[in-house]
């Protein structure tokens, strides 16, 4: 009885965990509806927004901007470096972007308003595979740590890291169950 319990709220949470994944989110870029300009200070405030958020494929970036005074180029990688507006790949300048993100690794956003890019009107949003966002929730295997760590390793960090292995095992066995009970 007890096993089947557990089981039980296993397959509750392994649910519960595969809608949190699933679900598209749209992201208000910068966090605030007047986020997209010219940072206040010369500290990178678009890209760290952006390193504090899980984008995914399937979600959506969301611009709030004065039409007239702003737009949002998506640009290559070297676009983005030089700030070159010349040849974006797409641009928006709606007021009210949406780009959704259909495909996993970077993208890259610059502003289009004269001199914006230049002093820090930019933005890189890196999307994750499918595959990291399972390994993210324990789901699937950590890559191999290095070998060649060297001795400096703390004892309590390989514990940590059998803790989070053993953790991830208990996982796979129960994705294991509920595709038994799935298949049933
Ligand atoms: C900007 O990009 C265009 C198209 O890729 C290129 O022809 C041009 O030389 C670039 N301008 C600068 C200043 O790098």
């Amino acid at each position: 009885m007890a096993s089947s319990l557990n089981s039980h709220s296993l397959l509750c949470l392994l649910i519960l965990a595969i809608f949190t994944s699933s679900e598209a989110k749209d992201f208000l870029v910068g966090g605030n509806e007047n986020a997209w300009r010219v940072p206040p200070t010369t500290t990178d405030s678009l890209n760290q927004w952006a390193e504090n958020n899980r984008f995914q494929v399937g979600d959506s970036l969301v611009w709030k901007y004065d039409a007239g005074k702003d737009s949002v180029l998506q640009v290559t990688r070297e676009a983005y470096l030089s700030c070159n507006k010349s040849s974006p790949i797409a641009e928006h300048k709606d007021g009210a972007t949406v780009v959704e993100l259909r495909r996993s690794g970077a993208y890259y956003f610059i502003s289009g308003a004269e001199g914006a890019c230049e002093e820090g009107e930019k933005l890189i949003v890196v999307v994750l595979s499918d595959r990291h966002s399972l390994r993210a929730l324990g789901l699937a295997p950590a890559p191999a740590p290095a070998e060649y760590e060297g001795p400096a390793v703390a004892p309590t960090s390989g514990a940590a890291r059998s803790t989070a292995a053993a953790a991830a095992a208990a996982l796979s066995t129960g994705m294991m169950v509920v595709l038994e009970i799935l298949l049933r």
